[in-house]
C-alpha cells in the first residue's frame, strides 16, 4: 500500500468546537503563552499552568472528532496512512485513526516534572495542584512546552521520508521542528493543503482552501480515485 503522511494542527479540531491557537480570540489572545506554554511558566507559577491544561482537558473530553477526523480514517482503507500531529487532544484516536505521533505531548497524560519517561494515564480532567510522581516531584502535563525538546521528531522524520502523499491541514505552519517536516517529503510525493486561509508553503502544493470537514473529503475523494484507478 502506499504511504499517505498527514501533518494535523489546531485546525482539524477546530470544528469540534475546540480553540486554535492564532486565529482571532485564538487560545494565544486569551493567554499568555510564556506564563502558560513554557517551561519557565511551569517554574514560575505551576497552579497556573495545571489549570491552563486542566481547562483545556475538560473541553477535549465534552468534544467529540468531526468530518476531517472521520475523513483520515476512511483513507486507512486505502492507504498505509500515519498520522503526525500537532494537536494534544485525543480525537484523532477517538475518530479511529491508527498510527499516530503526537509531537507536543498528550492532554490525556502526565509525567514527572523530573522525569519525562515516568508518563501515567490521566483518569478525568484534572490534575490537582501539588499532586506528585513517585519520584517526589510534581506531576506535570506530558505536554512539549516552548524551550523545551520534540522527542518524537525523529520518528516523524522518518515517516515523511517515506511519504508517497502528504497532507498538512489545520496548521499555520509557524512552530518548528514540526513546520520544518514538509522539507523531509520526497520530490516525487503529491502534496496538499487545505485551510480556510492563506498558509505559505516553499514547495508544489495543491491548495484546497475549505475547512477540515469539507476539504479533505475532497483530498480524501481524489486520493481514494487514484487507489482505485490504479487496481485497474
Ligand atoms: N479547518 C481547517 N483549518 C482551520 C480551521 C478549520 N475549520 N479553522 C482554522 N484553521 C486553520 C487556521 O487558518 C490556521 O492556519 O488552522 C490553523 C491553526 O493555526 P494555529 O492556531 O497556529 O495552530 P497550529 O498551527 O496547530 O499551532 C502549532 O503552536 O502554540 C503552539 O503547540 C502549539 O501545537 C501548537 C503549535
Amino acid at each position: 500500500m502506499e504511504k499517505v503522511v498527514v501533518l494535523t494542527g489546531a485546525g482539524i479540531s477546530a470544528e469540534s468546537g475546540i480553540s486554535t491557537f492564532r486565529d482571532s480570540n485564538g487560545l494565544w489572545e486569551q493567554y499568555p503563552v510564556e506564563e502558560v506554554a513554557s517551561i519557565d511558566g511551569w517554574h514560575r507559577n505551576p497552579q497556573l499552568v495545571q489549570s491552563f491544561y486542566n481547562e483545556r482537558r475538560k473541553k477535549m473530553m465534552e468534544a467529540s472528532p468531526n468530518e476531517g477526523h472521520r475523513q483520515l480514517v476512511r483513507l486507512e482503507q486505502y492507504y498505509d496512512v500515519s498520522i503526525i500531529t500537532q494537536n494534544v487532544d485525543n480525537l484523532h484516536e477517538r475518530a479511529g485513526s491508527k498510527n499516530i505521533i503526537h509531537l507536543h505531548g498528550e492532554l490525556t497524560k502526565a509525567c514527572s516534572e523530573r522525569n519525562s519517561n515516568y508518563v501515567v494515564d490521566i483518569d478525568g480532567w484534572e490534575i490537582k495542584h501539588g499532586t506528585l510522581a513517585p519520584d517526589g516531584s510534581l506531576l506535570r502535563p506530558f505536554i512539549v512546552w516552548f524551550g523545551e525538546a520534540v522527542p518524537m521528531i525523529e520518528p516523524a522524520i522518518d515517516l515523511c521520508e517515506q511519504a508517497d502523499y502528504f497532507v498538512v491541514v489545520g496548521t499555520s505552519l509557524n512552530v518548528y521542528p514540526a513546520a520544518g517536516l514538509i522539507n523531509y517529503v520526497p520530490p516525487a510525493a503529491k502534496c496538499y493543503l487545505v485551510d480556510p486561509k492563506e498558509v505559505h508553503v516553499a514547495r508544489k502544493i495543491t491548495t484546497v482552501a475549505e475547512k477540515a470537514g469539507t476539504g479533505l473529503k475532497k483530498v480524501v475523494d481524489e486520493l481514494i480515485a487514484l487507489a482505485n484507478a490504479e487496481k485497474e
